[in-house]
């Protein structure tokens, strides 16, 4: 019951004006620390992870830790495969279990990223149960093996965005509209809201059918992501900001504790930071008490 893909879950969000919060995990603990706060709010999410992350524990392995923790758990749990840009890795990630899949053919040109898109769309589409987020434009910044410069990174074309979405089927779609990935160099980096929002007017004013995904969320200010929300971001993604909290929680227990030899207590120290940190964006997405 609490198995899902990322587009049903996204489509209410998408029609009351809230979203899914993502996060990307690279353990079980922070695996963990998401699902345990997505039930302390009573809130559907998603739990993502980067290809490099899951190549090292291993596909089934992580979709085996996904089904034990999301099956006990009384709330709608999605698992994502976060930007692969290789369609034999997205294939292998959608036989395993994952349900919602990311093929990043971004990089590449509008027919090719098309292409591909549709491959891994009509693929997942066959299995059933499985939804697919495309990406068009490029977000800058560095997520695992993707690094786009910020002169290179370009915002989603709203026509093209419509028939993109058109020629590929893709059930969740990213435009680029100047988020990037990692820590902003500015306070007030440059996000193009309207453009989002002409985008969610073009694809969903008949109804839902595509919702937005958001991707760079860490370090995004409260504002910002207010008026994400308005402009019809339903999946917002956050990475980077649970590394600092994992990493940083270890530091912080690790230097008071130099003498302790517990790595359980570390453990419970580290999740429940993540937990509280996830559980903080949920509060800014408006997803308590949506599941
Ligand atoms: P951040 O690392 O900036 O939070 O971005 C996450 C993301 O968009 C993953 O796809």
């Amino acid at each position: 019951m609490s198995i899902v893909n990322a587009k049903e879950i996204m489509i209410p969000a998408a029609k009351e004006g809230w979203a899914v919060g993502a996060f990307n995990v690279t353990d079980l603990l922070q695996f963990e620390a998401v699902i345990d706060a997505a039930i302390e709010k009573k809130a559907p999410v998603i739990v993502q992870t980067s290809v490099k992350p899951s190549q090292f524990l291993g596909t089934q392995m992580m979709v085996n830790i996904y089904r034990t923790l999301a099956e006990s758990a009384p709330v709608p749990v999605c698992l994502h495969l976060d930007h692969s840009t290789s369609i034999d890795y997205c294939k292998k990630c959608a036989d395993a279990g994952y349900t919602n899949i990311m093929i990043d053919a971004s990089k590449q040109s509008y027919d090719e990223n098309i292409r591909q898109t549709k491959e891994v769309v009509d693929y997942c589409h066959a299995i059933g149960g499985i939804s697919v987020e495309g990406e068009l434009g490029t977000v800058g910044g560095v997520e695992d093996q993707i690094k786009v410069a910020e002169d290179e990174a370009q915002l989603a074309n709203p026509e093209q965005s419509v028939e993109f979405v058109e020629r590929t089927g893709v059930d969740i779609f990213a435009p680029a509209i100047g988020t990037a990935h990692g820590v902003y160099k500015t306070k007030n980096p440059k996000i193009d809201f309207e453009r989002m929002a002409i985008i969610h007017k073009m694809l969903n004013s008949n109804g839902i059918k595509t919702p937005l995904v958001v991707h760079g969320g860490t370090g995004l200010p409260d504002d910002y992501v207010a008026k994400l929300l308005a402009a019809g971001g339903a999946k917002f993604n956050v990475s980077t900001e649970l590394k600092h909290t994992l990493l940083d929680a270890k530091w912080e227990y690790l230097s008071a504790h130099r003498d302790e030899y517990d790595p359980g207590k570390l453990d419970v120290f580290v999740r429940d930071a993540t937990r509280k940190a996830v559980m903080h964006w949920m509060d800014k997405l408006g997803c308590e008490g949506k599941a």
